[in-house]
């Protein structure tokens, strides 16, 4: 009863929405009840102490101190499990409260094990081997004390000079909300309380993925009919599954940094989607709302805490101002208990106030981490999200008893594979393609030339080389490196040329202005294809580059990202045929950066180009076509794929009713394979611009050669609804277009109406 009384007064005093009013926990309500003004404003201060993984410009100072003296509520990036230790030690033996820490880290693809990019996991369209790789990922990160990861990254990026497009979907929100939820419930389990899962976070909230220009950190204007069709259901499928916290991003929206943005962080988050995890800044996202021009450390921090953010990324600005702003009456003590009370439940959900030590547990590492079978994982997953362009004379796959000429900066080259965001992981425990070919074909003749520098260029170089040596100009003139290379693929059958951009030519701060493969290895490429030998390029990449006149010459292409810790074994497995490449483009490859943005839910315009060749007064280029050179969607086989009668259940359907639609699809080549069938929709008439068509389903299916299966998808009337110019989700009645086949560009068509 006093309990209950209690509960009643925290939500009166507190003037909390209903929606904020989920059921408090007794044990974080008569901790609040305890606490200094002081120490709740510790609770919302995370640091990372350096010497471990970094991941920002910036490095916390004094953090034994500040941890001793109750103002930390978490730490990131420390470098090992003894540290994390020592850290709670100060935290539960030193402080007044004994409060737990919380253990942060980017644990993006994978965490020892590394797994392939986002955008590369993406491409394999499985949910269930994504959802797989996060699993894998919270268990080795769990063994090694970490608690709570700065992932999934769900910004929809459109535009593939930001170098993050790397770093998660796509372009596309159907799929990237897909995958979202995935990921969710790969790191978090069903119980966070266990030791193997944790607390995800959701980022960056909101819009990242749009910065003008590609340009990294840029600003971002949209309107609220774009956000809410195109850009926030990602973030808002993760909030459906429940994930425990979001990081906000460091861009503006609406003209406010999404970090003090009020109606980002409270109407949208905390009212109309109903989170109640809590809210983590990005790093010294507080403090740049200075920068921003919005006011100075105590101004921007004031904003933040009132516009519903919880904690401060490394910036310190809500420990060092916010009592004096309490004083100033420019934030309420209500506020600071509230954004306290959301960190302290989620220390609660993770079991930690039980056992703060329960993620540190000195068995675990040996068993847990880097095993044989997350490393078969990692092989699967790699080999999964390679996307075949093009097989020129289908010289692939690969027989695997010939003289292969193995040419290329990235063909013997661990420092490359692993790909952009993987600060835990090793680049030498990786597996070069090199010695991937050797083993997967023991009996084949391998010999290796490297051709070219991954760039000439030291500049670009430097400018990359800031976690290791990315790009290592050699010693010896290009010259000299282009005419081993001819010499060797002389002497050879087969010229195999792995290709493309180092791992941080992509990721933060990483942004292009020029997405074409690097100038030295485009002059290699031709030189091997002037021999007459057969080539096939294996190209590595983290965003869409443009490769028009690559794809024009006479070579096989397989496209591989940057295929994680096992990318040698997997590259083999594919190129000799032991998988069937079955990855599909989840962002679209422009002809050239003047297209950008372009993606395959674009609308029709009021004058839409109708020829491939120039209109003049049609929405079109002068110097360029509107199709982009390689569709969303799009991803070959060794074998091939028809597409036969597509129907529909019914042709005419009521409010509130899904529709199923049927294709017939056959392997009709020579090997056995798996195909994503994809579905799109176009609602012909609305109220609001629709796009040409938007993604509405998918099924991937294995089928041997020969065989046929019917294929069907079902469109919920959720597949139905978009936002209108009131932000109301209705679908409105009309006609529907549904086109089904292997890519963006699918014409098999079926049409229903909806009453
Ligand atoms: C900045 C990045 O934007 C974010 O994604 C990351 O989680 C933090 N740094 C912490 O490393």
């Amino acid at each position: 009863m006093r309990k209950f009384n209690l509960f009643v007064a925290v939500l009166f005093f507190t003037g909390l929405s209903s929606l904020q009013a989920q059921e408090r926990i007794p044990l974080v309500e008569e901790l609040l009840a305890k606490m200094t003004l002081e120490e709740k404003i510790g609770q919302l201060n995370l640091l990372t102490p350096g010497g471990g993984v970094a991941t920002g410009a910036v490095v916390s100072q004094n953090v034994e101190a500040k941890i001793k003296a109750g103002q930390v509520g978490g730490l990131f990036g420390v470098a090992s499990p003894e540290k994390m230790k020592v850290a709670q030690d100060f935290a539960v033996n030193d402080t007044r409260l004994k409060i737990p820490l919380l253990f942060g880290s980017d644990v993006i693809h994978g965490y020892k094990t590394t797994f392939p990019i986002p955008l590369g996991l993406a491409a394999s369209w499985d949910l269930d081997l994504i959802e797989k790789t996060a699993r894998i990922a919270a268990i080795e990160a769990t063994a090694d004390g970490i608690n709570w990861n700065f992932s999934p990254m769900v910004d929809i990026a459109r535009d593939p000079r930001w170098g993050r497009i790397a770093e998660g979907a796509g372009e596309d929100p159907y799929l990237g909300s897909a995958i979202a939820k995935a990921m969710v419930k790969g790191y978090q389990g069903n119980d966070l309380s266990l030791n193997n899962t944790m607390l995800a976070t959701v980022k960056h909230i909101a819009l990242y993925g749009a910065s003008e220009g590609g340009r990294d950190y840029n600003s971002v204007d949209m309107s609220k009919v774009k956000m809410y069709n195109e850009y926030l259901p990602p973030y808002k499928a993760a909030v459906d599954a429940g994930v425990a916290s979001i990081m906000t991003s460091f861009n503006d929206i609406d003209g406010v940094p999404a970090s003090g943005n009020k109606w980002l962080l409270t109407n949208l988050l905390r009212e109309q989607w109903g989170f109640n995890g809590f809210v983590v800044s990005d790093y010294t996202s507080v403090n740049e709302m200075i920068a921003h021009g919005l006011g100075d450390l105590q101004a921007v921090s004031a904003l933040a805490l009132n516009a519903g953010l919880d904690m401060d990324m490394v910036g310190e600005g809500f420990l060092t101002t916010l009592k004096k702003s309490l004083e100033e009456g420019k934030v309420t003590g209500d506020q600071i208990t509230q954004a306290c009370r959301r960190i302290l439940e989620a220390k609660y959900k993770l079991g930690l106030f039980n056992d703060p030590y329960r993620y540190i547990d000195a068995s675990r590492p040996a068993k847990d981490i880097l095993n044989e079978e997350h490393r078969k994982v990692a092989r699967e997953a790699a080999a999964r999200s390679f996307v075949l362009f093009k097989n020129h004379n289908n010289i692939l796959p690969l027989k695997k008893d010939i003289k292969i000429a193995l040419v290329g900066p990235l063909a013997n080259n661990k420092n490359n594979m692993l790909g952009t965001w993987a600060p835990t992981g090793d680049p030498q425990l990786s597996v070069p393609i090199l010695e991937g070919l050797k083993s997967v074909a023991p009996k084949a003749t391998i010999k290796y030339a490297k051709g070219a520098n991954i760039s000439d260029d030291p500049e670009l170089a430097k400018n990359v080389n800031v976690f290791g040596p990315r790009i290592e100009i050699d010693e010896r003139s290009p010259e000299e490196m282009l005419s081993e290379a001819l010499s060797l693929a002389n002497k050879s059958d087969i010229v195999v040329a792995v290709v493309g951009e180092a791992t941080e030519m992509s990721g933060e701060a990483a942004s292009r202005s020029d997405l074409s493969i690097p100038a030295s290895q485009k002059k290699l490429i031709r030189a091997l294809v002037a021999t007459g030998k057969p080539v096939a390029l294996v190209l590595m990449s983290g965003r869409p580059l443009t490769i028009p006149e690559e794809l024009a010459l006479p070579v096989s292409i397989l496209q591989v990202w940057h295929p994680g810790v096992e990318a040698g074994n997997a590259v083999a497995e594919v190129l000799f045929g032991d998988y069937n490449p079955a990855g599909k483009l989840t962002a679209t490859w422009p002809v050239n950066v003047g297209q950008i943005p372009i993606y395959h839910s674009m609308k029709n315009t009021g004058r839409p180009a109708t020829t491939e060749s120039f209109q003049k007064f049609q929405s079109n280029y002068l110097d360029a076509p509107n199709a982009p050179l390689l569709p969303f969607g799009y991803g070959l086989s060794y074998t091939q794929f028809e597409y036969t009668d597509p129907s529909i259940e019914k042709k005419e359907i009521g409010q509130g009713e899904s529709v199923t639609i049927t294709v017939s699809l056959k392997n009709t080549g020579n090997y056995d394979g798996e195909e994503v069938v994809q579905l799109y929709l176009r609602d012909v008439v609305r109220s609001i611009t629709p796009p040409m068509r938007e993604l509405k389903g998918f099924k991937k299916v294995f089928l041997k050669q020969g065989e046929s299966k019917s294929v069907s998808i079902t469109l919920t009337p959720d597949d139905l609804k978009f936002y209108n110019s009131q932000l109301d989700f209705v679908s409105e009645p009309g006609e529907f277009e549904v086109f089904i086949g292997t890519d963006s560009n699918a014409t098999d068509k079926v049409t229903f109406t909806l009453k």
